[in-house]
């Protein structure tokens, strides 16, 4: 059965993520340890572009789970997340029994069944006629509104979602529960506390090397490590929003595309557009800014050397 295939020990959750290309910290393979065997739902928090959504991800690939998504959006209500009524069909049948008597009341008795019921994500991950319990990522909360998340406690704390015209719906095991935010706002202590919380940061030095080197493959050793020093000093500029992974793949990316070996401070101005979305941020960092930098990454590394 399912659980069987946890991970045995935060070692074996780390070798498993990174088999999959994923690479954690110790924290974070330590947290999803305690959530996967303590069966509680996983929060992560952190900027965007740090891998949290793809650890949802990773998860369903590892554990060999379906992965259910629920992308939170704001004016998420209860027929977007969990299920709705399906009103169109309903009609229709209702129209095309016109005539009998004895199939409008057998229609009228069936017309809040499973047969017209759509079920969402939320719905979708407590069906207990499912072989094994998915992955259920909860993408984004803090774009959802507050209500929503009063909501969810429900759902969080017993599985289960009461569908008034129906009855209870109950998981027959609990899904892996994965919610993310990007803290546009702070989620509701309530739901944190039915979590293990795990703030996710940007990797240090070695581990973004570690991870473009797993999905990047093409790159350079001598071209990755430039790159990653590079966004390492980026980071520590006041800028108004950080490169986060992501960003260092698609950089990556871009510079093979271009065929370049090592960084110059034109190639960094003229591509700064994959790594910084905003003009302010761009026109802070283009030019002598990135010939500053660049410097700086060679000392630091010509110092590591000698
Ligand atoms: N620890 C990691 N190991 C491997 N890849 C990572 C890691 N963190 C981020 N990534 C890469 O960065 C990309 C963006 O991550 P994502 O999960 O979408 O960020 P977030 O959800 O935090 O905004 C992923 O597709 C993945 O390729
Ligand atoms: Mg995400």
């Amino acid at each position: 059965m399912a659980s069987t295939d946890l991970p045995t020990s935060i070692d074996d959750t780390v070798a498993r993520l990174t088999a999959l290309d994923y690479v954690p910290s110790r924290e974070l393979a330590t947290t999803v340890y305690l959530a996967l065997k303590l069966q509680r739902p996983l929060f992560l928090e952190g900027e965007p572009g740090t891998g949290k959504t793809e650890i949802a991800r990773t998860l369903a690939a590892m554990l060999g789970r379906p992965l259910i998504r629920l992308q939170c959006y704001e004016g998420l209500d209860l027929a977007g997340a969990a299920y709705e009524w399906n009103y169109a069909r309903q009609m229709l049948e209702i129209r095309l029994q016109e005539g009998s008597t004895a199939d409008r009341q057998q229609l009228a008795s069936e017309l809040f069944s499973q047969r017209f019921l759509i079920g969402r994500a939320l719905l979708q991950a407590i069906d207990p006629t499912q072989p094994v319990p998915p992955v259920l990522l909860i993408d984004e909360l803090d774009r959802a509104d507050e209500p929503f998340e009063a909501f969810l406690l429900e759902v969080l704390s017993d599985f289960q979602i009461t569908i008034p015209e129906l009855g209870t719906i109950k998981a027959a095991e609990p899904p892996i529960v994965v919610l993310t935010s990007n803290r546009t706002r702070e989620v509701h202590d309530a739901v944190k506390r039915r979590c293990l919380y795990h703030w996710v940061d940007f990797p240090d030095l070695p581990r973004e090397l570690a991870i473009l080197e797993r999905r990047v493959p093409g790159a350079g050793r001598a071209l990755a490590q430039e790159i990653v020093a590079f966004i390492h000093r980026l980071r520590q500029l006041d800028l108004y929003k950080l490169p986060g992974v992501a960003e260092t793949i698609e950089w990556t990316r871009a510079l093979l595309a271009l065929d370049a070996m090592v960084l110059d401070p034109e190639l960094i101005s003229h591509t700064l557009g994959v790594l910084l979305k905003y003009q302010d941020d761009i026109a802070k960092v283009a030019g002598s800014e990135a010939a500053r930098l660049l410097n700086e990454v060679r000392d630091a590394m010509r110092g590591a050397v000698s």
